[in-house]
């Protein structure tokens, strides 16, 4: 029996899963850990809890395995978070994560000291909160002695890569996320780091995702249960790698997720992108080819967060039950989901989330169902977004966790106007990168054999035009809110 592993660095926990050669899940585990925000708008996490979280999860996978051969892993996670290693491959300190918006004022000065049509056509993307290179930037002023230290600036996945391989490597996905990369040509832009102070000798090799990056190490192995020499491929940040698990792998096809963040996904032949930088325009894990996609900052981060606080004491499964009794549009209650800022298609990091139609006669289930539309608008904005530019969304696949729920599947239908499908496996990051490692282990000839091999439909959830309508009317509502809000949200973040 030949296995794969695909192993996903989330941003609520580690989950690796042990795939057979044909995309079947044999066994998965999950390790979680927490998300540091020492101020309103940072988010940090430390790597070392990531590298814990990957060591036990593939421990528990490689006994699973015991009576076959691992013969590829791929890795995949959270974009954009910056980390810091100093001579001895010490973590300097905590990761500045994707969702941590403290990097205005470095984005602001990105912009001019490249300036903004100049980073457009390098980067595809004009300079976000989210992004790595501010992130470097504010290192660099306000902790010149952890810059000075630092001899390796790596992505969160690609730390674990070299806990696991010894490499300095990324892949053209995930490096994507980092301003840094060339989108056109694949390759870090050397005008780019030359501009903002950034010595390219800091930063990790690329390579296609497919491509094997390097070999489990002998102390790898130990921790691990691994075999020493198990080829780790270059794998791909969490959103192209969940497009290889839901096979959207050429034109046509797109995905929405809902994990921590929320993303609406298209792949594209050329790097098309938005001259308002309102969307991402990234190289994605099919060698030579580009994605476009539209992020939510706090998709399931909202549900978790309210259940955290609100509702601790049921289950998603029982919350779910109790907001699918409200009727659509949660009696005049809608939410914006702006807990960590937002990026498509406003691009404000000081916006927060609102309730907006709080009424005595809501209860906490119109609260849950209004936060699943709310997330919902949000994505369909970027929905919007893709089709203005000129792409096909119509074939449309869900997962992530959110995708797991009934409920929320079927107003992510409602609410686009299209049927939504669902996978056999829910587990499309994870899968994705399988995917690329057996890809590199020679077990697939390409991206395309192994998605047609290992990605299947399971169910469809039918779009409702009456209700697709009636969602219309709130969603003409929520997309005035912000707008109105804009300057008030401005104000709130200077009191
Ligand atoms: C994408 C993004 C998030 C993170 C965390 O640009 O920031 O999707 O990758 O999941």
């Amino acid at each position: 029996m030949k296995y794969l592993i695909g192993v996903d660095v989330g941003t609520s926990g580690t989950k690796s899963v042990l795939f057979d050669t044909q995309g079947k899940e044999i066994a998965s585990c999950t390790v979680e850990y927490p998300l540091y925000q020492p101020k309103n708008g940072w988010a940090e996490q430390d790597p070392r809890d990531w590298w814990n979280a990957v060591c036990k999860t593939l421990k528990y996978l490689t006994e699973k395995a015991e009576d076959g051969e691992i013969c590829g892993l791929g890795i995949s996670g959270q974009m954009h978070g910056l980390v810091m290693l100093d001579e001895n491959n010490e973590v300097i300190r905590n990761s500045i994560i994707w969702c941590d918006g403290r990097t205005t004022e470095e984005c602001r000065e990105i912009e001019e000291i490249i300036g903004h049509d100049r980073l457009m056509e390098i980067t595809c993307n004009p300079a976000l909160e989210g992004f790595t290179a501010g992130k470097i930037r504010w290192v660099q002023k306000n902790e010149p002695e952890n810059y000075a230290r630092c001899r390796h600036i790596l992505l969160p996945k690609d730390y674990i890569r070299f806990m696991l391989t010894g490499e300095y490597a990324t892949e053209v996905s995930d490096a994507s996320g980092m301003q840094l990369l060339d989108i056109q040509g694949r390759c870090w832009s050397d005008e780019v780091c030359d501009k903002l102070g950034i010595d390219m000798s800091l930063l990790a090799r690329v390579y296609e995702s497919p491509e094997a990056t390097g070999y489990i190490t002998k102390e790898a192995s130990e921790l691990t249960g691994l075999k020493e020499g198990v080829v780790v491929a270059g794998g791909a940040g969490d959103n192209a790698a969940a497009a290889i698990g839901a096979g959207v792998c050429k034109s046509g096809k797109a995905f929405t997720t809902i994990g921590t963040s929320g993303v609406v996904f298209a792949h594209t032949d050329k790097p098309v992108f938005d001259k308002n930088g309102r969307i991402h325009t990234f190289c994605c894990a099919v060698p030579g080819k580009w994605h476009v996609m539209g992020v939510t900052q706090a998709a399931g981060l909202s549900l978790n967060w309210f259940r955290g606080n609100l509702a601790k004491d049921i289950s998603y499964k029982e919350l779910d039950a109790q907001s699918a009794e409200i009727g659509i549009g949660s009696d005049k209650l809608i939410y914006l989901p702006y807990l960590m800022g937002e990026r498509t298609p406003i691009l404000d990091v000081n916006s927060r989330g609102v309730y907006f139609g709080l009424s005595a006669m809501h209860t906490r289930a119109h609260m849950a169902r209004a936060t699943m539309e709310g997330v919902s608008y949000s994505l369909y904005s970027c929905v919007e977004l893709l089709a203005e530019l000129g792409i096909d969304v119509s074939d449309m696949v869900a997962c992530g966790g959110g995708g797991k729920s009934k409920l929320w599947k079927k107003i992510l239908a409602d609410v686009y106007g299209i049927d939504i499908k669902t996978l056999a496996s829910q587990e499309c990051a994870a899968l994705g990168v399988a995917i690329l490692g057996g890809v590199a282990a020679g077990v697939f000839e390409s991206v395309e054999d192994g998605c047609n091999i290992c990605v299947s439909e399971k169910e469809k959830t039918e779009s409702d035009a009456v209700n697709h309508n009636e969602y219309m009317k709130y969603y003409g509502l929520y997309k005035k809110l912000y707008p109105s809000l804009k300057d008030n949200f401005k104000e709130l973040s200077t009191l």
